[in-house]
This record gives C-alpha cells, sequence and structure tokens, in this order.
C-alpha cells in the first residue's frame, strides 16, 4: 500500500474538523500519489464538484470511467454510478466515499424480479437504465442514460417488444418519442423527480413567463408535455451557458451550482425541495478519508460484471463511445483552459 504524504488520520470525524483548504490539500496530495482520478456527478455538492476531475451525467461518467488511465478511480456519486465504473474498467480500483450512498430508483427492481418479467414475455428485448444494479444490467441486452433512452431503443427492431426497467417516466418519455406501442414499463421512479408537479410549474411560469422550461425525463409525462427541452442534467449544464433565463426541473444542487456559475442568469428551480439525500452524502472529510484508506472498494461477481459490460459496451457504441480529445483540445487543457467536459460524440 502507498503511504500518503499527510500522516492519515483515523476516523471521518477526524477529517472533518480539518479547513477546507487542508481538506482540498490533502485530496489533491493524495490523488497524485495514488494515481486516481475524482469522478463528480453533476448533483453533487459544488464542494466535491471542484476538486472532481471529471463533472457530468452518467453517460459522459461511464464514458470517462471507461477510458481513464487512472490507477484508481474514486466516484462521487451513488452506488450504481461507481458499479458501472468498475463494470468498465475491471483492472482498476474504484472506491465511494460512501457506502450508503444508493438510488433508490435503482431498489424498485432487482435481477429476480426481472427474471420473472422476461420469463412472461419471451421475445422482449430489456433495455436498463443505468440506474440498476450490476445485476440487474446482467439480466439485459443494452443499457441506456436519460441522454440516449430514445437513441438506445431505435436501435430495438420496431415489432419487437421492449421491457424497459426501472424508470416508468422515462419509459413514457421513450414511448411518446418513438410513437412504439410495444414498451412494457417497469413500475420504478425517481421520488425526487417524481415528486414534482404540475402546479409547482405554473407557478414558475406566472413569474417567469419567458423562460426557457427545461425538464429531465425521470419526471411525470404531464411535466415532460409542457417542457420545451428534455434532457440529461449534462443537457441542463450546456443549456445554461447558452440561456439567460431558464425553468430547471431537476435535483436542485445542479440549479444551485449554474446560478453560481453564472451569476447574470436565472436559474428557477421548478421544485425547491427537490433535493436527493443520496447525491449529498459524499462530503470532502469523507473523500480525503477514503482516499488515504483505500475504502470503500467496489466490487461484484465476475460473471455478474461481464454480463453487465456487455449491456453497457452496447450502449456505448450506440453513443459513439469515447473519442480522444483533438490536438487542440489536448494544447488547450495543457494550458490549463480547456473547460471540464466530456469527450462523447
Ligand atoms: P443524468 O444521467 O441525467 O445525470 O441523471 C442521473 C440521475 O440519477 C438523475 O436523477
Ligand atoms: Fe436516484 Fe433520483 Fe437520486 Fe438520481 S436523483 S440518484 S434517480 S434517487
Amino acid at each position: 500500500m502507498i503511504k500518503p504524504a499527510y500522516s492519515p488520520l483515523s476516523t471521518v470525524r477526524e477529517y472533518g474538523s480539518l479547513s477546507r483548504e487542508e481538506l482540498v490539500a490533502r485530496i489533491q496530495e493524495r490523488k497524485k500519489e495514488l494515481n486516481a482520478v475524482i469522478l463528480g456527478h453533476n448533483y453533487q455538492v459544488v464542494d466535491i464538484q471542484d476538486v472532481s476531475d471529471f463533472v457530468g451525467d452518467s453517460l459522459a461518467l461511464s464514458q470517462e470511467a471507461a477510458h481513464t488511465d487512472a490507477d484508481i478511480i474514486v466516484f462521487c456519486g451513488v452506488h450504481f454510478m461507481a458499479e458501472t465504473a468498475k463494470i468498465l474498467s475491471p483492472e482498476k480500483t474504484v472506491l465511494m466515499p460512501d457506502p450508503g450512498a444508493g438510488c433508490p430508483m435503482a431498489d424498485f427492481v432487482t435481477g429476480e424480479g426481472l427474471r420473472a418479467l422476461k420469463a412472461k414475455h419471451p421475445d422482449a428485448a430489456v433495455v436498463t437504465y443505468v440506474n440498476s444494479s450490476a445485476e440487474v444490467k446482467a439480466e439485459s441486452d443494452i443499457c441506456c442514460t436519460s441522454a440516449n433512452a430514445v437513441q438506445v431503443v431505435e436501435t430495438i427492431p420496431e415489432d419487437q417488444p421492449i421491457i424497459f426497467v426501472p424508470d416508468r417516466n422515462l419509459a413514457q418519455w421513450v414511448i411518446d418519442q418513438t410513437g412504439r406501442d410495444n414498451i412494457i414499463p417497469w413500475e420504478g421512479y425517481c421520488h425526487v423527480h417524481d415528486d414534482m408537479v404540475l402546479d409547482e410549474l405554473e407557478f414558475a411560469k406566472e413569474d417567469h413567463p419567458n423562460a426557457l422550461v427545461v425538464i429531465h425525463p425521470e419526471a411525470r409525462q404531464e411535466l415532460l408535455d409542457r417542457a420545451d427541452v428534455v434532457t440529461s442534467t449534462s443537457g441542463m449544464v450546456r443549456m445554461a451557458e447558452d440561456h439567460d433565463e431558464l425553468i430547471i426541473g431537476t435535483e436542485r444542487g445542479l440549479i444551485d451550482k449554474l446560478q453560481k456559475e453564472h451569476p447574470e442568469k436565472t436559474f428557477v428551480p421548478l421544485s425547491k425541495a427537490a433535493i436527493c439525500g443520496n447525491m449529498k452524502a459524499n462530503t470532502l472529510a469523507k473523500l480525503a478519508w477514503s482516499l488515504d484508506h483505500l475504502r470503500f472498494e467496489v466490487t461484484m461477481p465476475e460473471d455478474i460484471r461481464v454480463r453487465a459490460e456487455t449491456a453497457l459496451q452496447k450502449m456505448l457504441a450506440v453513443s459513439g463511445g469515447w473519442q480522444d480529445p483533438t490536438p487542440e483540445q489536448e494544447r488547450l487543457e495543457m494550458a490549463g483552459v480547456r473547460s471540464k467536459s466530456c469527450g462523447c460524440a
């Protein structure tokens, strides 16, 4: 085991008593020693995003995990995201600062439950949202994310039924976009997005009649019907670059972060109550502890990993996989001016 330059402390509580500056310094130093990369989801608290080497949505993060040449990936997100990184980069050590950061939507479906539904529809293809366990991915034909669900479904022959798990709202969005009548949705949902209601959107629109409405596809159909744009979290980050006034229907933290980055613009949360506690479980103190103690490592049985990887790689192939940065992007990155973004197609 590589010894840290700073002496490690024993407990997360002890790290919690250090200043923000010291935690950041320790994290940066330890990251170099270990040749580690920190991947952070768009919903992470700003402190975590600031120390992340790469911030993005589920698709961009899985592309980055598949591509990185780091030895250790520290995943600041929720469990299925870290698991996805391990599936795609099995030779790397994947760590989670807080193993309790789960995704209640992913818990809606188990491998056993999916096998039972497959037995009832033996001709169906299984399209699985990445917000799912490795075991469920292993039972699937192909995975998708919020950024590519429609594109992925369009690769399945029109006359073949599709079992779509676990998000009923994303399934409905795909049905509306493709016009297919042979999609069998699982009855799962994300409470953070499913709890957003029409009244909240109407109030926000009354106050901001000129704002563009951007909503995540995990929200209910009646909201998506009224959106100007339905897109993933990274899609929202890109929209914020180009527009001055947005009503945004997703997790609150993303909106606070966008507002901090663009103080001159107006970003209105569709719902002020939309907060994912699991995403907020990661803190700088836990991250520093995780790097010093090389915990908590994400593992899974190899037979499950291999089958899950097939479904994920099929998705990455549909989304163009990873594209290496151009020489110009490399030059800018070396000069420290390349913005953090994915290299996906
Ligand atoms: P994105 O892939 O759009 O970042 O969404 C992940 C997620 O968990 C949204 O709730
Ligand atoms: Fe899961 Fe919803 Fe949290 Fe996303 S916001 S991680 S879908 S619980």
